[in-house]
């Protein structure tokens, strides 16, 4: 690695000069709700695609991570949701390896979120309506199949995009068989906020006996 580049990496700032403070003997008994208000929070600040979710995954060749976009969270069972096909990497690991860890990184509040837990897949009908709710174009997209592992020619993908756009045109309803929502159940939650003295506010939501334990973490 050059010297110039270390230099560059050392000196781009992760956060702005203001950040928010965090209470966290101030916060609510489950890790949803408290998630729900800072991505509430980093919607309004700006962040872009705060929505979007780093998703790891597990399986037999070994760890993958990857950008998700969250579906949904649901508050009483702090289940946040993610949806991609069961054929692809994440889908095929989470069929394997039901585990899953979603962290979300909020820069300009200098905050992250990490979420851990156990995956379960939803039902077909579930999967269905989170795809038909996505744009005709976004759903085109999904349809295009695979053939091959790899793409070797645009001009292929391009025939198969517009076969898949008038597929969808032509049944408003159609639906993948491998679309899938995953629910990733979490049994640790941690909030993380940043301080430009290093003195981090850690809090991590831990499931314990049916019940949510809240435990402070060294920064
Ligand atoms: C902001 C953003 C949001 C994304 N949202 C999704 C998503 O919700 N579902 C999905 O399958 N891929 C999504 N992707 C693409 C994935 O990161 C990844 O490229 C895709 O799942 C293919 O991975 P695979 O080849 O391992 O199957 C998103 C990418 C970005 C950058």
């Amino acid at each position: 690695m050059s010297d110039d580049l270390r230099a560059r990496l050392r000196a781009i700032p992760p956060f702005p000069a203001e950040l928010p403070s965090f209470e966290p003997g101030a916060t609510p008994e489950s890790p949803g709700v408290l998630f729900v208000d800072w991505f509430e929070q980093a919607a309004s600040a700006g962040v872009l695609a705060a929505q979007a979710g780093v998703l790891a995954t597990n399986d037999e060749t070994g760890p993958s991570a990857r950008v998700l976009t969250l579906k949904d969270v649901d508050i009483a069972t702090d289940a946040w949701e993610v949806a991609t096909p069961a054929d692809s990497r994440p889908g095929s690991a989470m069929t394997t390896t039901p585990r899953a860890a979603l962290t979300f990184f909020w820069p300009a509040l200098g905050r992250q979120v990490r979420i851990e837990g156990r995956v379960v897949r939803a039902s077909t009908e579930e999967s269905a309506a989170d795809f038909l709710a996505r744009p005709a174009s976004a759903r085109a997209v999904s349809l295009v199949g695979r053939p091959t592992p790899t793409l070797t020619d645009d001009a292929a993908y391009e025939g198969a995009l517009a076969a898949s756009s008038q597929r969808v045109i032509a049944d408003p309803t159609l639906v993948p068989e491998s679309w899938a929502l995953w629910r990733i159940v979490a049994d640790s939650v941690e909030f993380w906020q940043a301080s430009h003295g290093r003195a981090h506010t850690r809090l991590r939501y831990r499931r314990a006996d049916g019940d949510w334990a809240r435990e402070r973490l060294w920064p």
